[in-house]
């Protein structure tokens, strides 16, 4: 087994165990994915990457974090998904959909304007989360029993619009402190109902809304959730690596077939922290004490670090952001550098 082996999820096989990262461009209108994205995406996968996942996409208008994120609300976005899709597997790569809310992190300008609140005049919206909370000033109402059960629905609605628009996978993204990580983690969650208080309690957002896309998706159809694994906070409030074990095991039993563990995402993560390979122990503690596929992200830049990973039977996916951006052709140099055999695209293969 190595980085350019097989993997099979479901119904789903991957030719690879290179997934390009989710990351935001904040090049969308309207919540449409556009030439930007088609490119974006459409070249990590003629560079060689097994499985595309999108960037955040808001299940509605108010889960968005910025106006220039993509979307898979309504019909002109999920025919705009389709066109990537189509061109994705033309090159032989699967792709997977992030759904997402931004929760209380939303309502921002884009960050070429410092992602600043918006004011009701650019069109901000009020923000609703878990509990009531103040973040950069700006205040977030607490989401009524009524309105979670309505989240669940949009994420279904999202989740049979990302099958209709031919998406291999779906991952949830509850992570990096968006809405799912302000249910489960108690610094964000003070809530006195069944929605806050005990462990229980904080992940039922994200167990039902998983029950309820789960029921509704083809069973073929592999569900991924990113989780942060840790806080990296140092409060009694804090989520550890400890309840990500006790969440992962609740995910797989209903149905998930691999978590990718990531972190952080209420504080900036002090650099001391930040190392090759940094949460790679954490896919690692997931895969081994839960038995469920994991995905490895984060300061993973070289091919000789990524395949070993995958030998060593830390991770099963390894899932590439920032050298992605840096090398769409990450898949291609690597397999070149480990003298592995690939599949080259045929109008390239005078260059490789
Ligand atoms: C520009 C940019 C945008 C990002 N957007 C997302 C996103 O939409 N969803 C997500 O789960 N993570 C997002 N991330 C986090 C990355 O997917 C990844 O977890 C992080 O960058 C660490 O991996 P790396 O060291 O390979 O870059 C983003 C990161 C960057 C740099």
């Amino acid at each position: 087994m190595n980085l350019f082996s097989p993997i099979i999820f479901r119904n789903l096989t991957l030719k690879n165990r290179i997934a390009l990262s989710p990351m935001q461009q904040y090049s969308a209108k309207d919540g449409v994915p556009g030439n930007w994205h088609l490119v974006h995406l459409g070249s990590r996968a003629v560079g060689g990457a097994g499985l595309i996942i999108t960037e955040c996409t808001a299940v509605s208008p108010e889960g968005l974090a910025t106006l220039s994120d993509v979307g898979i609300w309504n019909d002109e976005q999920q025919t705009a998904w389709k066109t990537i899709v189509d061109f994705v597997h033309e090159q032989g790569a699967k792709i997977g959909i992030q759904l997402w809310h931004a929760g209380t992190k939303g309502s921002l300008k884009h960050p070429n304007e410092g992602m600043k609140p918006l004011t009701t005049e650019e069109g901000g919206w009020a923000l609703k989360s878990s509990s009531a909370t103040e973040i950069n000033g700006v205040i977030s109402q607490e989401l009524t029993v009524e309105e979670i059960q309505e989240l669940k629905t949009e994420f279904v609605d999202a989740a049979l619009r990302a099958v209709d628009a031919g998406f291999d996978t779906i991952e949830l993204h509850a992570g990096h402190g968006y809405l799912f990580h302000q249910f489960y983690s108690a610094v964000i969650n003070k809530r006195q109902d069944e929605y806050g208080g005990s462990l229980e309690n904080r992940i039922r957002f994200l167990v039902e809304t998983v029950q309820e896309i789960r029921n509704v998706i083809p069973d073929g159809m592999p569900l991924m959730v990113r989780i942060s694994t840790v806080d990296y906070m140092e409060t009694p409030e804090a989520w550890t690596l400890e309840n990500s074990i006790e969440l992962s095991k609740i995910l797989k039993q209903n149905g998930v077939d691999l978590i990718t563990a990531s972190g952080g995402g209420f504080t900036n993560v002090s650099k001391d922290r930040v190392f090759p390979g940094y949460q790679v122990p954490f896919a690692r503690a997931i895969k081994e004490q839960v038995g469920i596929a994991t995905g490895a992200v984060g300061m993973i830049t070289d091919a000789n670090q990524a395949n070993e990973i995958i030998v060593d039977d830390q991770a099963d996916l390894v899932i590439i952001a920032r050298e992605h951006l840096r090398d769409p052709y990450f898949a291609l140099h690597a397999a070149k550098e480990l003298e592995m055999d690939i599949e080259i695209p045929w109008q390239y293969k005078r260059a490789f």
